[in-house]
């Protein structure tokens, strides 16, 4: 048995010296007690674990050649040439154990990294270079070998860094230390296997490059049914197939939580019926969040969708109900929905193209319908009794049209939502478009919509391109760009808001150059310019309470100013 690594890497402990209490088996978790030991006894996922089994045995070979100098052929099918593997997929599917069952029965000791106990970039880096580097892995090879020399071994070691995408919260850098501690030639006699449990979260994806993407998914039914039978005749628990059936589907075929339901049935000895099966399962499968990117799938995938109630599917929007509108909206175009391969049985294709597009738009529609729902819950009303109508306009609705397979099967990939950063995008247009608004407000007094639409376009032809042409060396030349800003009160970081708010998609700015750029700057800086503030009072002197009061009635009138612009669609 091994144990998890501390962060330091000195207490990072190979599987002989560990010495931990013996449990006997009785009193064990049946987790533990019917943890697999062989290969044969891991349910499910047979041919991924084959090709790890490989890769692993023919690891010393290849790595052998690779300090040889032998041209490394980066071929994405022979998994030989991956340094390391990443095994992904959702909890208790057995990662973590087919890592260590993998890597004992290939005669590997095991070095665990429990990742999420390295919490920073520094900590990480620190730890595996010392541990690769360290004069005491002499332990594992007898002598430290030159660079182009096969090292001579005594001990295999194999390095499992366990839930890599809890690597290092709010430091995004982990992940890419250990891609690039994958990638060191000091690694190169060491195979790494890393586990996490989202392969598309943002922080695992420097290690996608350099390793070979192993996605395990939930064992079927079928598989998991015996496995369990068999655990169940060995404890002489009384269950019968058809309950063992509705545990693994309530629980949506999860063997660790299924084993952890059993064996507190078999204390309370009491006899397991379908009926019971079925209400525990459920509520234990509840109890379990689902994570951001299972909402999606658990709506629009139509094995899941045919399993649920309207209600059921209405709880998923609850598991977080800012964010699964954003992700259904987001991914729903992916799908391929169920009922646009009806038409395909008449054989005609383009009546399925016609079909699906058809159900996207009845899609979106009701995604639209959901924002207006939405905009009350967050409105003016609050009004928070809208929610279970928003779930099902936003969620449910939506993902009765497209539920179906997603493109590209298992291997189909899902996107975190793109709303919040147009969000930010948007909320930071509006503070530019207010900056430039300030500024002109004794030239234009309209609305923001008003300026973006009508002067910034002609102020950006003229104040742009009269910068562009002019001439470096030729006498005032910039007075017609300043002439123009100085008519518009416009500061120099104006032009910077100005040129982000154009529509085209290059930037005006980025044709400038850069000695245009300080050249304009230098000649702008020389000049006193009319300005529409009232600099601020750098004294210490405090205002009088009748100037305060004209200051916030002034202040509150520019804000009211600007509640009444509307913002304009194009945003
Ligand atoms: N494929 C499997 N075959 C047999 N037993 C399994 C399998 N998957 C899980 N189990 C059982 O569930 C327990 C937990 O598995 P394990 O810790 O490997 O899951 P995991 O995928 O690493 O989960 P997590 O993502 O939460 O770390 C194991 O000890 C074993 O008893
Ligand atoms: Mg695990």
């Amino acid at each position: 048995m091994t144990t998890t690594a501390s962060t330091s890497a000195s207490a990072a402990k190979s599987t002989s010296n560990t010495s931990t209490p013996v449990i006997p088996l009785t009193n064990q978790l049946w987790t533990e007690k019917y943890k697999p030991t062989k290969i044969s006894e891991i349910v499910g996922n047979k041919i991924l674990v084959g090709r790890i089994v490989e890769w692993l045995e023919n690891w010393q070979k290849y790595a052998d050649a690779r300090a040889k100098g032998i041209k490394e052929r980066y071929d994405k099918n022979n998994m030989s040439f991956f340094r390391s593997i990443l095994i992904s997929g959702p909890p208790g599917i057995g990662k973590t154990t087919t890592a260590h069952v993998v890597a004992e029965s290939c005669g590997y000791e095991v070095l665990e990294f429990n990742a999420s106990d390295v919490r920073s970039r520094k900590v990480l880096e620190d730890n595996i270079s010392e541990m690769v580097d360290n004069r005491t892995m002499t332990e594992f090879f007898v002598a430290r070998p030159k660079d182009n020399e096969v090292p001579k071994k005594t001990k295999k070691v194999v390095l499992i860094m366990d839930e890599v995408d809890g690597m290092t919260s709010g430091d995004r850098g982990g992940a890419a230390v250990l891609a690039s501690l994958i990638r060191k030639t000091k690694a190169r006699y060491i195979p790494v296997i890393c586990v996490c449990n989202d392969v598309r979260s943002q922080k695992v994806q420097p290690l996608i490059n350099v390793c070979f993407d192993a996605r395990f998914t939930k064992t079927p039914a079928n598989q998991l049914r015996s496995r369990i039978m068999t655990i169940a005749f060995r404890e002489k628990l009384k269950i019968s197939p058809l309950a063992i059936d509705q545990l693994v589907d309530s629980t949506q075929n999860d063997i660790r939580q299924i084993l952890n339901i059993l064996s507190t049935y078999q204390v309370a000895d009491e006899v397991m019926d379908p009926n019971k099966a079925k209400s525990i399962g459920e509520k234990s499968f509840k109890d379990s969040q689902l994570q951001l990117f299972d909402i999606p799938s658990s709506l629009m995938n139509s094995e899941s969708w045919d399993k649920k109630s309207i209600n059921e599917k209405s709880d998923i929007y609850f598991q977080d109900y800012m964010m699964a509108p954003l992700m259904i909206a987001e991914n729903y175009i992916k799908y391929e929905p169920d009922r646009a391969n009806l038409s395909n049985n008449m054989g005609n294709p383009r009546i399925t193209e016609a079909m699906k597009l058809k159900l996207m738009a009845s899609a979106s529609e009701s995604i639209a319908d959901g924002d207006i729902i939405d905009a009350t819950i967050h409105g003016r009303t609050q009004d928070w009794s809208l929610l279970p109508i928003h779930s099902i306009m936003s969620c449910v609705r939506p993902a009765s049209f497209i539920k179906g397979e997603i493109k590209g099967g298992s291997y189909g990939r899902l996107n975190f939502t793109s709303w919040m950063g147009q969000n930010s995008k948007t909320e930071k247009n509006k503070r530019q478009l207010h900056g430039v608004k300030t500024h002109m407000r004794f030239k234009a007094a309209t609305t923001r919509s008003e300026i973006r639409r009508h002067y910034i376009p002609a102020l950006n032809k003229r104040i742009f391109s009269s910068w562009k042409n002019a001439s470096l060396k030729a006498f005032g030349k910039y007075k017609e760009t300043i002439e123009t800003m100085d008519a518009y009160y416009l500061s120099r970081e104006s032009l910077d808001s100005l040129s982000e708010m154009e529509i085209n998609k290059n930037q005006p700015i980025s044709e400038i150059s850069t000695a245009q750029k300080t050249a304009l700057t230098r000649a702008y800086n020389k000049m006193s310019h009319p300005s529409p503030f009232k600099k601020e009072e750098t004294s210490t002197k405090k205002m009088s309470a009748a100037a305060a009061a004209t200051a916030a009635i002034i202040k509150d009138a520019d804000e009211l100013g600007d509640d009444g612009d509307e913002m304009i669609e194009e945003w």
